[in-house]
C-alpha cells in the first residue's frame, strides 16, 4: 500500500500525521510544491495545471492511491487529476463534507467553513454540504492563518487579533470546517476563541474516516517508509516534517 500525498507546500503534513496515526500505508511519498505555494490566491487554470504536473510526477512511483491534502487543489482539480492518473485520487473536500455530515445530526446546524480565498470562492464545501441537506452555512476566506502557521504562530496576541478581525461578526458555530491544510495547527486556539463545544472538522481525520469506510485495510503499518519531495528546498521540508510529525 503505497500512497502519494500532494500539497501546495508543507501544510499537507497535517494530513500525513493522521495517516501515520492510523497506520494505513506501508509507504508514503509526499510532494510539496514549495516553489509555487500559496495556491490559495491563484486562479483555477493555474491550480489545475500545477495539479496535473504533480500527477505526472507521481507516475514515477507506482502508487496505489493519491491523496490530495490541499483543499484548494481538491476544490478545483480533482476531476482533471482523475482523468490522467493511473490510480485512484482522493481529495480532502469530499471527505470533509462527509465527515461533517456524519458528525452533525441537525440539518440546521450552524457550520462555519474556513479556507483560502480560492477554496471559499469555489463554494466546493457549500455545494457538498447543501447536497447533504445542510442549510445554515457561513464561509470565510481566512488566508492570513497560512503565513501565521508557517511562522509557527499557533497561539498568542497576533493570532487573537486575527481571530477578532475575521470573526467579529460570527456567532459561535456548531462546527468549523478547517478547510485548509494549515488550520489544524491552530485548532486549539480556535476552540478557545469561540469558547463553545464547536466541532472541528480536520481534513486528515476526515480522509482517514473516508478511506476506512471505502476499503478494508487488512494490515497496519507501524513504521512506514517515508519519502519527501519538494519543488524547492526539500531539506527545509524534511526538517519541518521531522518537527511536525515527531509525536506520530
Ligand atoms: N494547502 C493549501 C490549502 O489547503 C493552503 C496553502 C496555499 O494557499 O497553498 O488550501
Amino acid at each position: 500500500m503505497k500512497v502519494g500525498v500532494y500539497d501546495s507546500g508543507i501544510g499537507g503534513l497535517s494530513v500525513v500525521k493522521s495517516l501515520l496515526a492510523h497506520q494505513l500505508f506501508q509507504e508514503i511519498i509526499y510532494y510539496g510544491d514549495t516553489a509555487r505555494v500559496p495556491y490559495g490566491i491563484k486562479d483555477k487554470n493555474t491550480i489545475i495545471r500545477y495539479a496535473l504536473e504533480t500527477v505526472e510526477f507521481f507516475k514515477n512511483f507506482e502508487l496505489d492511491f493519491i491523496i490530495v491534502a490541499c483543499n484548494t487543489v481538491s476544490a478545483y482539480a480533482l476531476a482533471e487529476m482523475r482523468e490522467i492518473a493511473t490510480c485512484p485520487v482522493y481529495g480532502v473536500v469530499e471527505a470533509g463534507v462527509l465527515a461533517c455530515g456524519n458528525s452533525l445530526k441537525k440539518k440546521d446546524s450552524n457550520i462555519l467553513i474556513l479556507g483560502t480565498k480560492a477554496t471559499i470562492h469555489s463554494k466546493a464545501y457549500e455545494h457538498g454540504l447543501a447536497h447533504l441537506g445542510f442549510t445554515n452555512l457561513q464561509a470565510k476566506a481566512t488566508g492570513l492563518f497560512v503565513p501565521l502557521v508557517e511562522e509557527e504562530i499557533y497561539s498568542g496576541p497576533i493570532l487573537e487579533e486575527t481571530f477578532k478581525y475575521y470573526f467579529k461578526d460570527s456567532t459561535p458555530p456548531d462546527a468549523i470546517i478547517l478547510g485548509c491544510t494549515h488550520f489544524p495547527l491552530i485548532s486549539d486556539a480556535l476552540s478557545q476563541y469561540f469558547k463553545t463545544s464547536t466541532k472541528l472538522i480536520h481534513s486528515g481525520d476526515a480522509i482517514v474516516e473516508y478511506l476506512e469506510k471505502e476499503f478494508t485495510f487488512k494490515k497496519r503499518f507501524k513504521n512506514p517508509q517515508m519519502k519527501f519531495f519538494a519543488s524547492e528546498n526539500p531539506d527545509a521540508l524534511k526538517l519541518i516534517a521531522k518537527k511536525w510529525l515527531k509525536e506520530s
